[in-house]
């Protein structure tokens, strides 16, 4: 895009699946990424634009210091395998007062699509096809969203993936929706995570979805 600043985004979340893509995808741009994991250790192709730092993302304490002096904050934090899903509530109390602390208005969330809506009152999670194996994370990401609309003094977007994000081709095509499911002309709804990541860049630099569940796919 023609015009964009460059802004200094701290990424919660860089070593994650979708994280690393989106580091990619904003260091292509040409902005800076502070990328941060629990180990710090966070593989970024020697790129001079980016440092990798360790925090925790639940402890607003650590955030305030990682974010300060940062344009916007993106997270693509999840629970991992091994953790209680429910961490994502906490997280995302932790980031928004770690952002008011640091004076970071921006903050584009990485969430989940359980939550969208299907058709009028239904949503994704409720419907009889959604896998059992997903409703704990689904569930505890709904709860996240709920956490976030609390957060208005803060530029919030909670950017939903399709039902099924996997990694793919970089096509820079995609569609959004408020607080809808997207689905292609087949009725699947699907992204890759390289899209993803174009989206997530998009809003971070021309924000479409400030106080909004805005949703993906093709
Ligand atoms: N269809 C959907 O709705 C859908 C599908 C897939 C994913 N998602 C959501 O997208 C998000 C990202 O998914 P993903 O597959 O990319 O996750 P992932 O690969 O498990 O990555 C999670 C990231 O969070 C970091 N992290 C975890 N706990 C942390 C903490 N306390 N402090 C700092 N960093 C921490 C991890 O780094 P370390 O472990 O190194 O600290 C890692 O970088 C998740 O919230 C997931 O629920 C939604």
């Amino acid at each position: 895009m023609v015009g964009v600043r460059e802004m200094d985004v701290l990424l919660l979340g860089a070593s994650g699946r979708i994280g690393h893509r989106i580091a990619d995808e904003l260091l292509a741009r040409g902005h800076r990424v502070t990328g941060v994991s629990r180990s710090g250790e966070i593989a970024d192709g020697n790129d001079s634009d980016f440092v990798a730092v360790a925090g925790d993302a639940t402890d607003a304490g650590d955030v305030a210091k990682l974010a300060t002096g940062h344009d916007a904050i993106a997270s693509a934090l999840g629970p991992g395998d091994d953790a209680d899903p429910d961490v994502l509530t906490t997280m995302v109390r932790a980031v928004t007062e770690g952002a008011r602390r640091a004076g970071v208005a921006r903050l584009v969330w990485t969430g989940g699509a359980g939550g969208l809506e299907v058709e009028s009152g239904t949503r994704l999670i409720e419907t009889e096809d959604f896998p059992e194996e997903w409703k704990p994370v689904a569930s505890a990401a709904i709860d996240a969203l709920d956490v976030l609309r609390e957060a208005d003094d803060l530029d919030w977007t909670y950017l939903a993936p399709a039902a099924l994000i996997e990694p793919g081709e970089r096509t820079g095509e995609y569609r959004t929706a408020e607080g809808e499911l997207v689905t292609d002309e087949g009725g699947e709804s699907y992204i890759t995570m390289e899209d993803f990541a174009v989206a997530l860049a998009d809003e971070l630099e021309d924000p479409q979805g400030i106080h909004t569940y805005l949703a993906t796919g093709y």
